[in-house]
């Protein structure tokens, strides 16, 4: 069986995270899918970020549910990582899925909502997937269950994980019961156990952030159905490698 490669944040290491080179370039590296953040403006815009607050990924200061669209995107999201990138801005999620929707890759939504629980951000993201027609090759994520509960609500069949970092007596079992198909875990809680018990729930199973080839080799060993990695281009190639 073939494990997907995601990019984390896009090529993150190659370019700044959650912005449009990172996507432009993990979108040529032979990824099959790309993985965002996704967050809520002050008034309501869905926007790809991965902190709560803009400080670490730009030039301002503050929390991202304080700016408006317009005040966001003046933003420097590009900088803090090198200035060959001084132009880029944080985008919308509806810029993204107009680039994205015909690419034939796969998406992994996550809902930044374990910290802030943004009002509505499952309905209105759930309706630009539907919008561009993105449902069937989506994955939507979060730490909150109560997103992937809400989701759920909204959609009974659309393809929802739970994402953890902390270990809990049957995580497959916890994670379904509470309309979850499928599991995105931290690499170190990786083992035996929770693999077969995912495959005896059909429940796939994807890990983050696996940046090293022996972590790859591992996830690529157990038989996990997807990593998220940084490095996209290597692990692409490391595939190939660990087939021969
Ligand atoms: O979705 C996998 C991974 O992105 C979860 O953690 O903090 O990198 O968004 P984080
Ligand atoms: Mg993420």
């Amino acid at each position: 069986m073939k494990t997907m490669i995601y990019a984390h944040r896009g090529a993150s290491k190659l370019a700044p995270e959650n912005t449009m080179p990172a996507y432009q370039i993990a979108s040529e590296s032979g990824a099959d899918g790309l993985e965002i953040d996704v967050q809520l403006t002050k008034d309501s815009i869905p926007v790809l970020i991965h902190d709560e607050n803009v400080r670490r990924t730009t030039n301002g200061t503050g929390f991202v549910q304080d700016y408006t669209y317009d005040e966001i995107k003046q933003l420097d999201a590009g900088s803090w990582f090198s200035s060959k990138f001084s132009d880029c801005s944080i985008i919308t999620l509806d810029y993204f899925l107009r680039w994205f929707k015909d690419l034939p890759l796969l998406l992994n939504v996550e809902l930044k909502t374990n910290v802030i629980e943004y009002k509505r951000i499952e309905r209105i993201v759930y309706d630009s997937l539907k919008h561009y027609q993105l449902l069937d090759r989506t994955v939507i994520s979060s730490f909150n269950i109560t997103s992937i509960k809400k989701m759920k609500i909204i959609n009974p069949s659309v393809s929802t994980a739970f994402l953890t970092s902390t270990k809990r007596r049957h995580l497959p079992g916890y994670a379904h019961s509470h309309g979850a198909s499928s599991l995105h875990i931290k690499y170190r809680m990786l083992d035996k156990k929770i693999v077969k018990q995912c495959h005896k729930n059909h429940m796939p199973l994807r890990i983050y952030t696996v940046n090293r080839p022996s972590w790859m080799e591992k996830c690529f060993k157990m038989g996990c159905d997807a990593i998220f990695t940084d490095v996209p281009h290597e692990a692409v190639e490391y595939r190939e490698l660990y087939k021969k």
